[in-house]
């Protein structure tokens, strides 16, 4: 750590833990003048910022970013769940939790081992970038009822889309969303329908049990569930294959999946997500006024001692841990269950495969990102 760090260059270093320790400790909800934002991260801020309905996910004078709006990249992010707040995304929310819950994991398992042998078949090098961003993103492809190489067009799509979310996306990068998310529409919309047993039906029939009426959201959401996949899920098996190359053991099959679990807590995947203050927001003896931004380290509140005794151990199999990295409340993460099984089983393949974690690096250098903590391979 050095004195210049701050909360966004901590997501890519190689131990940001010290540096969240010391915000948890001595400022644990306090305005950062350099980020120009206030920063929540102790679990007690942590969680009253998540469950604060004076907070928003977007500015509220900027819903969808400027750069994509009136294009399709800016339709797909206007119509989010994770993007949108009030009484429409609550609605549209329990039908995407309805439709993720019926997801079948075992099904996404099995597929993300079959994908996870086919990049290793070619042999050589292991094909690191292929196993945490393409495999998971084919196998959600793959629910949503892409086959025949249409799944691996989607994952390099999502590829693309996902270049918009930040703030700092390029005009570049914004043209290049635009055109995935167009592309990306056409390739789902067909799987819209009642029948089938794809994720994409399971959001029809969610929609119709709901009384929800619109299709064009639905889609959205679909798109939505590849986006939310990419990067979190990348970092999930990322972070997990650091944890085995610094010397976490795993002495039966049935252990990874207490590893990958323990991961999501000890070394976040998402370390960061924001909140924008539409009304005036209290917490302890702070406020934020409308128009503040609050930057909510997820990370750091896993870390919490307060909440998890021994926090910097990684312990699989910890009994009731406190973790973040899903969110909480209102924009909690409907993906957990299907996340976890993904980075499972990429990981048991691998060690299945002969494996040997010693050739990952143990402290390898991070994606510059503002949010994702993402090994660079
Ligand atoms: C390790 C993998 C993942 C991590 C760490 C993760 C983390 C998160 C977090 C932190 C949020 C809330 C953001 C906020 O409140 O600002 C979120 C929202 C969301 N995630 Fe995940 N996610 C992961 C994988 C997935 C997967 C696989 C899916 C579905 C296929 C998914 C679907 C969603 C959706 C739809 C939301 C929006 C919920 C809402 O805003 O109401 N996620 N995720």
């Amino acid at each position: 750590m050095t004195s210049t760090t701050t909360p966004i260059e901590a997501v890519r270093l190689p131990d940001p833990y010290p540096f969240y320790a010391t915000l948890v400790a001595e400022r644990p909800f306090a305005y950062d003048e350099a980020l120009g934002a206030w920063v929540a991260a102790d679990a007690s801020a942590v969680r009253a910022v998540l469950g604060s309905d004076a907070l928003r996910v977007r500015p509220p004078a900027e819903p969808v970013p400027a750069g994509i709006d009136g294009t399709a990249a800016g339709e797909v992010f206007g119509d989010l769940v994770r993007m949108t707040d009030g009484t429409t995304q609550g609605r549209l929310k329990a039908v995407v939790v309805d439709a993720l819950t019926r997801a079948d994991t075992g099904h996404a398992a099995r597929l993300a081992r079959e994908f996870t042998r086919e990049a290793l078949a070619a042999g050589g090098e292991v094909p690191y970038e292929e196993l945490m961003f393409a495999v998971p993103a084919r196998v959600v492809a793959s629910l949503g009822g892409l086959t025949d190489g249409a799944d691996r067009e989607a994952a390099r799509a999502i590829g693309d889309f996902v270049q918009c979310i930040p703030a700092n996306a390029t005009p570049a990068q914004q043209d290049a969303a635009a055109t995935a998310a167009a592309r990306l529409r056409e390739l789902l919309a067909p799987g819209l329908t009642e029948r089938g047993d794809g994720l994409l039906a399971e959001l029809v029939r969610a929609a119709d049990r709901a009384s929800w009426p619109h299709r064009a959201p639905l889609l959205s959401n679909a798109v939505g569930f590849l986006s939310q996949t990419y990067d979190a899920t990348a970092g999930l098996i990322g972070n997990t294959l650091v944890a085995l190359a610094r010397g976490a053991t795993v002495a039966a099959p049935a252990d990874i999946e207490a590893l990958v679990r323990e991961v999501v807590r000890h070394d976040a995947p998402i370390q960061n997500t924001r909140r924008f203050a539409a009304e005036p927001f209290v917490h302890a003896d702070a406020k934020v006024e409308p128009g503040g931004q609050v930057l909510v380290l997820l990370a750091a509140a896993n870390r919490d001692p307060a909440v998890n005794p021994d926090p910097h151990a990684l312990h699989p199999g910890r009994v009731n841990p406190t973790v973040f990295t899903f969110g909480a409340s209102a924009h909690r993460c409907p993906g957990e269950a299907l996340a976890v099984a993904l980075a499972t089983a990429v990981v048991t393949e691998l060690l299945a495969a002969g494996f040997s974690p010693s050739t990952f690096p143990s402290t390898p250098v991070y994606r510059p990102l503002a949010n994702a903590r993402i090994p660079l391979i």
